[in-house]
């Protein structure tokens, strides 16, 4: 098997629009292309030698982090640098332990099976998929009532790569079946401007360094809002001017799309603004302030907290959820001081 072949992969899920083809196209295939996450590159590239000189499949990963830091793309990495073929596909796109099967007895030895957020697979496929993946054999039932019988077929030898935005979420049999468990990493802003003249260069659009940093100061720290926020600003850029992004157009560009020098959006803004003025900036839980935003839990718990937390603006406590004064001075906001039987009514 050659190692410089680009993968061949099949997705159950094609690009459906421009947003997904983009982040498909600025994709990195190998590790040299790939901008931060230096410890889990290393670590993932001494499993990959050592399997590679083993002659056999890398042990089953597990990646873990928010959404958008690269979980698909480091799985695609893995792939190519290992050779193999990768079968993408996603927890809730397996509906039934037959589907999982069916999946599993058309890969062959040394394929990756990448699933992303494997936190939503049924429970009755996990049963099916830990037993595949400690001993790559697939046991099913052939016929109904007393004349059934259990069939036992093997399979070849198979590499799960899984996604998920929370390990907690996952079974613990399934959780230990991983012989590598990583967590990616927010991005520095200095990866993250890199990642957007990478980006830049690729679609052939021109932008300034001080454009580039703006740009990287507001994404999040997380490539995929890097990327969608230089495109957005392409667009401003050949509507408003001569296409090339400098720190003007930038600067018109995010403003009209509301985000601020932190990149905070007015969703981020509108949930600190509700625990501060319902909850006088808490704490709340998690549910009662999923209630009053319209969301759900695991979209406050998944897209919103982790950036808010990195950045110091929301705390985690056992009472709840609380706003940090640093996000107070932040939205121009004066926290109320507030004796302890006056916060107890809002509770
Ligand atoms: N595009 C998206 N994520 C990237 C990364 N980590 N490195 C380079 N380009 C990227």
């Amino acid at each position: 098997m050659s190692i410089d072949r680009i993968v061949n992969t099949t997705i159950d899920e094609t690009p459906q629009n421009d947003e997904q083809l983009l982040e498909v196209t600025l994709r990195p295939k190998r590790f040299a292309e790939y901008i931060g996450q230096e410890r889990l590159k290393a670590n993932l590239q001494l499993a990959i030698e050592a399997a590679r000189r083993r002659g056999e499949p890398v042990d089953h990963v597990l990646l873990y982090g928010p959404p958008g830091l690269g979980k698909t793309t480091m799985a695609t990495v893995i792939a190519n640098e290992m050779g193999a073929n990768i079968r993408v596909t996603a927890g809730p796109a397996i509906e039934r332990a037959g589907d999982l099967a069916s999946i599993l007895t058309n890969l062959q030895d040394g394929d990756i099976l990448f699933i992303d957020e494997i936190h939503r697979l049924r429970r009755t496929v996990e049963e099916v998929l830990y037993a595949a993946m400690e001993d790559f054999k697939l046991d099913i039932v052939i016929g109904k009532g007393p004349g059934a019988r259990s069939v036992r077929l093997d399979l070849p030898k198979f590499t799960v790569i899984g996604a998920t935005t929370r390990t907690g979420a996952l079974a613990a049999p399934l959780r230990d079946r991983f012989g590598i468990m990583h967590r990616l990493e927010f991005y520095t802003p200095s990866e993250i401007e890199q990642i957007i003249c990478r980006a830049a260069s690729i679609l052939s659009v021109q932008i300034d360094r001080t454009a580039a940093a703006s740009l990287a100061t507001r994404a999040r720290l997380t490539p995929r809002i890097a990327n969608r926020l230089l495109k957005r600003v392409r667009d401003y850029a050949d509507v408003n001017g001569d296409g090339i992004i400098d720190h003007p157009i930038a600067h018109s560009a995010l403003n009209l799309l509301e985000i601020d020098e932190l990149g905070l959006d007015p969703a981020d803004r509108s949930l600190l603004e509700a625990i501060i003025e319902n909850y006088n900036g808490g704490p709340v839980g998690v549910e009662t302030l999923a209630a009053l935003t319209g969301d759900e839990r695991s979209t406050i718990e998944d897209f919103y907290e982790p950036y808010l937390m990195q950045i110091g603006f929301l705390e985690r406590t056992p009472r709840g959820r609380k706003v940090t004064h640093k996000a107070y001075k932040h939205l121009k906001r004066t926290p109320i001081q507030m004796d302890d039987a006056a916060q107890k009514t809002l509770l």
